[in-house]
């Protein structure tokens, strides 16, 4: 099991100022911080991140929405990373989230969710090496 997990703040939570808060999180939670830039997808690199998704009606939509903005992207420590930040974001749909979750607190809708989290190990890494080079993790 990785100890490293990789998220997004997505361009609603950005847009709705509440990044300081997410991060804020993150850290009171025990996830220290190995990479972190802001930054902003073209559409073709929002298509490939999300490419699992390419035959899924709301795959257009996602691709929108996620280079209609500035995000944050950063991989994240802790033990267990994947599962416990998947925990603390709460489900896909903030409606279905747990009450406390960033999600429940701070997403739009089901598609403007406010934030990524890596679903397994693997996508993690892939995720990671996506946005960051070996020089900018620490
Ligand atoms: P998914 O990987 O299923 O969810 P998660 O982000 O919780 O791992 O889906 C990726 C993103 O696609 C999701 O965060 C929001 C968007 N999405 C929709 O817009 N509609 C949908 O029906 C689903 C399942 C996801």
């Amino acid at each position: 099991m990785s100890n490293r997990t990789f998220t997004m703040i997505k361009p609603d939570a950005m847009k709705n100022g509440h990044a300081g808060a997410i991060l804020d999180r993150i850290i009171k939670e025990g996830f220290r911080i190995v990479a972190l830039k802001q930054t902003k997808l073209s559409a073709e690199k929002a298509g490939e991140f999300y490419a699992v998704h390419s035959a899924r009606p709301f795959y257009g939509e996602l691709v929108e929405f996620m280079s209609s903005g500035i995000i944050i992207a950063a991989i994240l420590e802790k033990e267990n990373a994947v599962a416990s930040f998947r925990t603390l974001i709460g489900a896909t749909d903030p409606a279905k989230a747990d009450e406390g979750t960033i999600r429940k607190m701070y997403a739009t809708s089901l598609g403007e969710n406010a934030v990524h989290g890596s679903d397994s190990d693997e996508n993690a890494e892939i995720e990671g090496n996506f946005f960051f080079s070996g020089l900018e993790k620490f």
